[in-house]
């Protein structure tokens, strides 16, 4: 029995998310293909989680068994992040672009599991577990686009889920969000309304792919 784990960073209710909805069709879809699987939701945006300190830091690269109280206590979050990405089959992200980057509270999730020995660097916890990530923007960033170059968040997780993690990591990228909304975008929409029609394909196909997969696995 395969688990999903689905984290969610975007501040938006899920009528005005796109990170949201498609990662909610996303799930849907893999529990149809996968009735018996189990998701376990994370809502960094209504839960955020602890900033990394100094005392969580040092206590990553230490015996439990020599923790201090402030290191035990500290450790005790960021061991619970670390346990349910191991426990998890596949991840599922909704990251959507906040000032060119990710929102700060999946960056403080990020800072959290990332652990040197453990899940980094050369460590095989996570070694080959797949992790999609809908990255929705406002604009676009594709090549010949004015924006190019100014994506700060597929090279960042591709380094973080693919390098330091040695995850496999795919996309899914709604862009130009801002048209139906912003007047000044108005010539934009029919690229805005291809973009969404391609990425709801793109989650149901990935979904229903990662599920054979998995079940193949079992
Ligand atoms: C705080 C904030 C910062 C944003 N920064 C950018 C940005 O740098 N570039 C961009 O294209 N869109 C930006 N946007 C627009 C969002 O990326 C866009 O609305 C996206 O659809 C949000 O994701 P969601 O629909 O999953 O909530 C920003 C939105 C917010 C709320």
């Amino acid at each position: 029995m395969a688990t999903l784990l689905h984290i969610d960073s975007s501040v938006l209710p899920v009528s005005a998310s796109a990170s949201r909805s498609l990662a909610e069709l996303f799930r849907a879809t893999w529990l149809e293909q996968h009735p018996e699987g189990t998701v376990v939701h994370r809502d960094l945006a209504v839960h955020p989680v602890s900033h990394l300190t100094a005392a969580a830091h040092h206590a990553g690269y230490l015996d439990p068994a020599r923790h201090d109280g402030e290191q035990a206590a500290a450790f005790a979050e960021r061991k619970e992040l670390i346990e349910e990405l191991e426990a998890a089959d596949a991840v599922l992200i909704g990251a959507p672009m906040y000032n060119l980057s990710v929102p700060s509270t999946l960056k403080a999730w990020i800072d959290n599991v990332v652990l040197i020995g453990r899940t980094a660097l050369g460590a095989a916890t996570l070694q080959g577990k797949h992790v999609t990530v809908v990255t929705s923007r406002g604009g676009a960033y594709g090549p010949g686009t004015p924006r190019e170059g100014y994506d700060y968040v597929q090279n960042y997780l591709e380094g973080v889920f693919g390098m330091m993690l040695g995850m496999e990591i795919e996309f899914i990228v709604p862009e130009l969000t801002g048209a139906p909304v912003d007047p000044a975008m108005a010539e934009l929409l029919p690229l805005y309304e291809a973009s969404r029609s391609r990425t709801r394909e793109e989650a149901t196909a990935l979904a229903e792919r990662l599920a054979a997969r998995l079940g193949e696995a079992a």
